[in-house]
């Protein structure tokens, strides 16, 4: 192992790396992906085991301590992030202070960011407890948050969470809920909604989660680090392609169209992509988004919607682009944002809504990591080099000289 500080004051070198496409950041016994082969792995479990036996709290607190909860350990987390899941209710007047028409992850970014200054009793990052109730915190909160950020952008009330519902299933209640009537959450759907939420919890060092561990290495509150991980995460690029799936899906419209698009996506000279297709690590099926399909199939059974013929138009396109050579050839197979969005769209949830949901499953994935780098012996401020092509020294122009 080289000592990069040593090797660098000796020979003037360091690595040049743009978007860390081989450079590791931190150590870390999280999450595994083996892009070639389409693995993830939690704590060494199988994504596919975890979405189909396990439900989010239990993948939360596996993600947060390293094991899977027994009953015991898992009714007690529940019942600490159910009671962690009201917010002060002097943040109410922090939506009433936005535009109706922000976008919501705007709303998130700020609120997320505010939590720092009504819980100090939690932002001491040197106490294990504060850590750990500020990690509760956020887990807890943040479907309250999200949820009030769509109820504020329609100018509904804001709906309190309820104890008695599961983490998914209070979520919706959030969302969909009004004084007006009773709301029956639907099992199909929280069932749904709480794999998407799995889906979604952590997946290594990608932007959004190297954001929040730069953010935490100068020693920054978890509340603020998270904040700037929904920030990052907003980026198109990032959280916000299973929006741009389902607008090309729209704009496709229908089958006999594919050829088309599929044509524009290999033409060099169009800068047209397949969204939803690609991965910077997978180079194999995204094992998510294989679940993600089934999940899919589901949702629209359940709601009646089978013949939705924005799936019919994904399914085709999948088969016909996973049979194209330019695709087999560039190792583009489907990610976790190709079904996504018809899943969100068909439970009712407004495309605007999309990257919200995302930062709520993340925001696990986030506080696990920073609970990882902050307990790590190893943990040093992220102070990236740069390579430097300014100018050299030059001599000063005083003003009336300048042209
Ligand atoms: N459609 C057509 N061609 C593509 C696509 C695509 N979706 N994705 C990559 N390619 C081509 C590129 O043109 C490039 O071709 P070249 O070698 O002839 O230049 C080659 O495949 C490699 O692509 P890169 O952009 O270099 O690969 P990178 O790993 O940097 O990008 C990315 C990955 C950004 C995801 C890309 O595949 C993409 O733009 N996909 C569509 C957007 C999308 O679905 N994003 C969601 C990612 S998942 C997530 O963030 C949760």
């Amino acid at each position: 192992v080289v000592d990069i500080r040593k090797f660098y004051a000796d020979t003037g070198m360091f690595t040049y790396d743009p978007g860390f496409t081989s450079t590791g950041s931190c150590e870390s016994k999280i999450t595994y992906i083996d892009g070639d082969k389409g693995v993830l792995l939690h704590r060494g479990y199988p994504i596919e085991d975890l979405a189909e036996n396990c439900d989010f709290m239990e993948v939360a607190y596996l993600l947060l301590k390293g094991e899977l909860p027994n009953a015991q350990q898992k009714e007690k987390f529940e019942y600490d992030i159910t009671h962690h899941t009201m917010v002060h209710e002097q943040l109410t007047k922090f939506y009433s202070g936005f535009r109706r028409d922000a976008h919501p992850m705007a709303v998130m970014c700020g609120v997320v960011g505010a939590l720092s200054a009504f819980y100090h009793d939690s932002t001491d990052i040197n106490d294990p407890r504060h850590r750990m109730v500020a990690s509760y915190r956020l887990i807890a909160k943040m479907p309250t948050i999200a949820a009030w950020a769509y109820k504020y952008s329609v100018g509904q009330p804001f709906i309190y969470p309820r104890n008695d519902l599961r983490y998914a299933e209070d979520f919706l209640h959030l969302m969909f809920a009004t004084p007006c009537e009773k709301y029956e959450v639907n099992p199909v759907l929280s069932r749904a909604m709480d794999r998407i939420l799995i889906l979604h919890a952590d997946h290594e060092q990608n932007a959004s989660t190297s954001t929040v561990r730069l953010a935490g290495s100068s020693g920054a509150n978890p509340f603020a680090c998270i904040a700037a991980g929904i920030a990052s995460l907003w980026g198109p690029a990032h959280g916000g392609a299973n929006e741009a799936v389902l607008k090309m899906l729209t704009e496709i419209g229908d089958k006999k169209n594919i050829p088309e698009y599929v044509k524009r996506a290999k033409d060099k000279d169009d800068p047209f992509r397949l969204m939803g297709f690609g991965h910077r690590v997978y180079k194999n099926y995204d094992p998510r988004a294989k679940i993600m399909a089934k999940t899919c199939h589901e949702v629209l059974a359940e709601l009646g919607m089978g013949n939705e013929p924005l799936l019919e138009v994904a399914m085709e396109l999948e088969k016909i682009a996973l049979e194209d050579e330019y695709f087999v050839e560039k190792k583009l197979y489907p990610n976790v944002d190709f079904y996504s969005g018809i899943i969100f769209r068909a439970m009712g949830i407004p495309v605007s809504m999309f990257t919200c949901l995302f930062a709520l499953a993340r925001t696990t994935g986030w506080i696990a990591q920073w609970n990882e780098m902050i307990e790590d012996p190893a943990q040093k401020i992220g102070r990236p080099r740069q390579l430097y092509t300014g100018h050299t020294t030059r001599e000063f122009v005083p003003m009336h000289k300048r042209g």
